[in-house]
């Protein structure tokens, strides 16, 4: 697709721009901002969330509600923070309305600016969280119980899988199992830095 071939060549004020004024699916008339990501263009880490949530519309930034507190705290436990050595985007651009699922066609309308995000910046590692961005990220329907655990890859860069924030504030008992997804993201980046 032309658009597709369009968006992979841009650089970030391009992408900026173009992302700024989609309209190419139906979010565009209810959002209020539009959410791009935030932190370092060069990061050797890049976080992949599902879609901007209501704060994340209004402020225009990523994981700004009480999931990217935890977030945050996350990060700050591997000596990370959001604008050192990490970037934070989402699968969708915009906030569906009332948070309900995005569907297949917003999707693929978004993906494109997603990958060439990814293009951009070109992370040692990409952790992926919760099942609705890794089953889109891997073109899976693995639940992500069973994608958690291992490396996958995307366009040739190590991706792990671990819990959405937003879930872990709700389910405890599954945080330590996120940081032991944390710890492999780790280990990856460690590795990639070490084969460098
Ligand atoms: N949840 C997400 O997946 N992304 C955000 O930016 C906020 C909440």
């Amino acid at each position: 697709m032309a658009r597709d071939a369009a968006i992979a060549a841009m650089d970030w004020a391009a992408l900026e721009a173009a992302v700024a004024e989609c309209t190419a699916c139906g979010l565009s008339d209810t959002r209020t901002n539009t959410v791009l990501g935030v932190g370092d263009r060069r990061a050797e880490w890049m976080l992949v969330g599902e879609a901007p949530g209501e704060n994340e519309d209004l402020q225009g930034e990523p994981f700004v509600g009480q999931a990217g507190k935890l977030l945050d705290n996350m990060l700050g436990a591997l000596g990370l923070a959001r604008d050192r050595n990490v970037f934070i985007a989402n699968v969708l651009k915009c906030r569906p309305p009332g948070n309900r699922n995005p569907e297949p066609e917003e999707v693929a309308h978004c993906e494109p600016f997603l990958r060439r995000q990814i293009a951009l910046i070109r992370p040692k590692v990409i952790v992926v969280l919760g099942r609705f961005a890794a089953q889109s990220l891997l073109r899976s329907t693995t639940p992500i119980g069973k994608l958690r655990g291992t490396v996958h890859q995307y366009e040739g860069i190590p991706v792990v899988v671990t819990y959405h924030p937003a879930y872990l504030l709700r389910t405890l008992t599954d945080k330590a199992r996120a940081w032991e997804d944390l710890c492999l993201a780790r280990e990856v980046h460690d590795r990639a830095g070490a084969e460098a």
